[in-house]
């Protein structure tokens, strides 16, 4: 499988670059368009020639899901057709964007070791995590507002998520009713908790998502301060610039700063009653994990933990699992990638609760080196945002196909033929990592 699924994507690398070239060539020899760019063609024919264009040189806007070779094909579809305010939404980080940077910079920073001659072809992906059977350690992160990049939002994502047999995250800012994705879905889905500043309105939160089946609630508690000027200003500038008037999509204008942003207080989000929410969120302690533990019978998971510290008082507080996350970078400037946050979390949660992971996760490699530092399951955001905006169910579809192969080849190539085998000693800093 891993040899034919690579000889297509070779296959389709060539064809790719085949056509490229006689477009090009097609374009150097049309005399009405000679004199436009030629050296930048002909340096690109050239080193195409050569062998030596890259890869990012060679990717084209593609037209169908099935042609995507990775899942950055469909950012640039994605980035092609949303307007600039929901595209702004979907990629933004904060400030200088500089922890969006990190936590990609975070895994060149690690190589691989591969193991020779191990019997890879009983290839097993699955995992246990808080009494989920899941066939792939690949799970959909949750993300708000999601009808911003797609009309069938978080309908066409569950749709998605069945066919391809991967767990959803909804957010409280959904675009869709809850019952309604989990129609969708086919199965029970984790509710990720926004805590408006209303106790009884979240306690009622609680309440639907346990009502409606959910097994696990996600508590984000790395949101507090954030989605702050920054954000607000750019969608603002974009609005100005673009003259794009919101209000022709979005019914309350009170509410549409908030709603762009994904938060609590939305006014398209329908996923939940929100009524009575105050606009703002509940200032979280410890204390309001601990009442939220006590509030609901879901498995209670925190998402937002970045050091060791918290790690432990996670596991004091009796919580029952915890994603390392900085929100893809959209919170916080830190320049902590999580990646990189990782290994002291493992150490001070020694295995006592499960350790999920998420922001920045691309690719194979990316989930393998994760679970070789000891998560249990990644979570994705804006590669199957990036889907849902570009094809809809199918783009989603295809990004999940895209991570699953990806892990499995790289599996296969470190010699793991279960997540068991997947150890510490399959990574360690590159080179480059310990000059600094
Ligand atoms: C998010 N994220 C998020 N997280 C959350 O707990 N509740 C939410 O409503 C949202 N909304 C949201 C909207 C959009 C457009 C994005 C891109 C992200 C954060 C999300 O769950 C996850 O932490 C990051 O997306 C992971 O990083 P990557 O994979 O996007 O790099």
């Amino acid at each position: 499988m891993g040899i034919d699924v690579e000889g297509s994507q070779v296959d389709r690398l060539l064809v790719a670059r085949t056509s490229r070239r006689s477009l090009l060539r097609f374009l150097l020899n049309s005399p009405l368009l000679l004199p436009l760019h030629v050296c930048a063609f002909e340096r690109l024919l050239a080193a195409m020639t050569r062998g030596e264009a890259s890869a990012e040189e060679t990717r084209e806007v593609i037209v169908s899901a099935a042609d995507a070779i990775d899942v950055f094909d469909f950012h640039a579809v994605a980035k092609r057709g949303l307007s600039p305010a929901h595209y702004t939404l979907l990629s933004m980080g904060v400030q200088h964007e500089v922890t969006l940077e990190a936590n990609r910079e975070g895994f060149e920073r690690l190589e691989l070791r591969p193991r020779r001659l191990v019997d890879v072809r009983d290839l097993d992906t699955s995992v246990e995590i808080l009494g989920e059977e899941l066939s792939c350690p690949i799970i959909l992160a949750p993300a708000g507002a999601q009808r911003a990049f797609h009309p069938e939002a978080e309908i066409a994502v569950a749709r998605a998520a069945k066919r391809k047999d991967h767990l959803q995250i909804l957010s409280t800012g959904s675009s869709a009713r809850l019952e309604d994705v989990i129609e969708a879905r086919e199965a029970p889905i984790w509710f990720q908790l926004y805590t408006p500043r209303a106790w009884p309105v979240t306690r009622r939160q609680l309440k639907h998502a346990e009502t409606a089946g959910c097994p696990a609630v996600v508590l984000t508690v790395d949101a507090a301060a954030a989605m702050g000027e920054t954000n607000l200003d750019r969608i603002h500038r974009f609005r100005r610039s673009k003259k794009t008037d919101c209000r022709a999509c979005h019914s309350r204008m009170a509410n549409a700063e908030r709603l762009l942003l994904g938060a609590v207080g939305v006014t398209d989000s329908v996923g939940f009653d929100l009524a009575d929410a105050a606009s703002d969120l509940m200032v979280l302690d410890w204390d309001s994990v601990d009442r939220i533990r006590d509030a609901t019978s879901m498995k209670l998971i925190v998402k937002g933990i970045l050091t060791h510290e918290d790690a432990s008082l996670c596991v004091e507080h009796g919580v029952d699992g915890l994603i390392v996350s900085n929100h893809g970078g959209r919170t916080e400037d830190s320049g902590l990638a999580t990646i990189e946050a990782l290994p002291e979390i493992v150490e001070a949660v020694a295995g006592r609760i499960p350790i999920l992971i998420d922001s920045g996760f691309r690719r194979g490699t990316d989930v393998f080196k994760a679970l070789a530092l000891g998560a249990s399951v990644v979570c994705v955001g804006r590669p199957y945002l990036w889907g849902l905006a570009a094809f809809g169910q199918e783009g989603v579809e295809a990004v999940l196909a895209i991570l699953r192969r990806e892990f499995e080849v790289v599996m296969k190539q470190m010699g793991t033929p279960a997540l068991e085998a997947i150890t510490p000693a399959h990574v360690r800093p590159a080179a480059c990592a310990l000059a600094d």
